[in-house]
């Protein structure tokens, strides 16, 4: 792809950089207070949240370990088949229909942790198909398809900063 293309298909910036780094920087500060003394492992499922991932556990300032899985939310174009693969394990970065997050919950509750929460940088809960709650979501979004900081369209796009409206028709200026 080309740059002109990638530019016209960022319709509008939803969450500026600024943003972003201010509420990760609030929560992680919540996190170092709520886990002091406390074992803590964050868990990141990638690729989405590796850029969330990486910021968060900076803002964190208590001892931390940090771990990834992999999971594959099979999307034609931009919208979820509901077919979620974990194709990594421990090794969301958004919650949207909320399949990929609630088969991930299951596997790791089986795991018999002391406690798990479940922290989502992007929330749109319009869209949820199954029930399924975070402990913690920095913000919510409207129905949506969001790029940057992270998150792709065809695999492009998670280099952005910020996190931005896709543009499908690739209109915008
Ligand atoms: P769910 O299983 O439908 O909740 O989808 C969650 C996964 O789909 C996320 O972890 C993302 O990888 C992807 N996804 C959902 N919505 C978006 C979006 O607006 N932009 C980019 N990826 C998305
Ligand atoms: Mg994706």
């Amino acid at each position: 792809m080309n740059s002109e293309t990638f530019r016209k298909n960022i319709k509008q910036i939803l969450i500026p950089e600024a943003d972003l780094q201010a509420k990760i920087k609030e929560v992680g500060a919540q996190i170092s207070k709520e886990y002091d003394g406390k074992p803590l492992l964050l868990v990141s499922i990638l690729n989405g949240a590796f850029v969330f991932m990486a910021d968060l556990c900076r803002a964190i300032t208590i001892p931390c370990e940090t771990a990834f899985m992999c999971a594959k939310s099979y999307y034609s174009g931009t919208v979820s088949t509901g077919v979620v693969k974990i194709t990594m394990d421990l090794q969301q970065d958004i919650i949207d229909t909320g399949r990929t997050l609630n088969d991930v919950k299951k596997m790791l509750l089986a795991r018999n942790p002391l406690s798990l929460k479940i922290i989502t940088l992007l929330d749109k809960p319009d869209r949820r198909l199954v029930d399924l709650k975070a402990d913690l979501s920095l913000f919510t979004i409207p129905d949506l398809f969001v790029i940057g900081y992270g998150l792709d369209c065809g695999e492009l796009y998670r280099n952005l900063p910020y996190i931005a409206e896709y543009d499908e028709e690739g209109q915008a200026e």
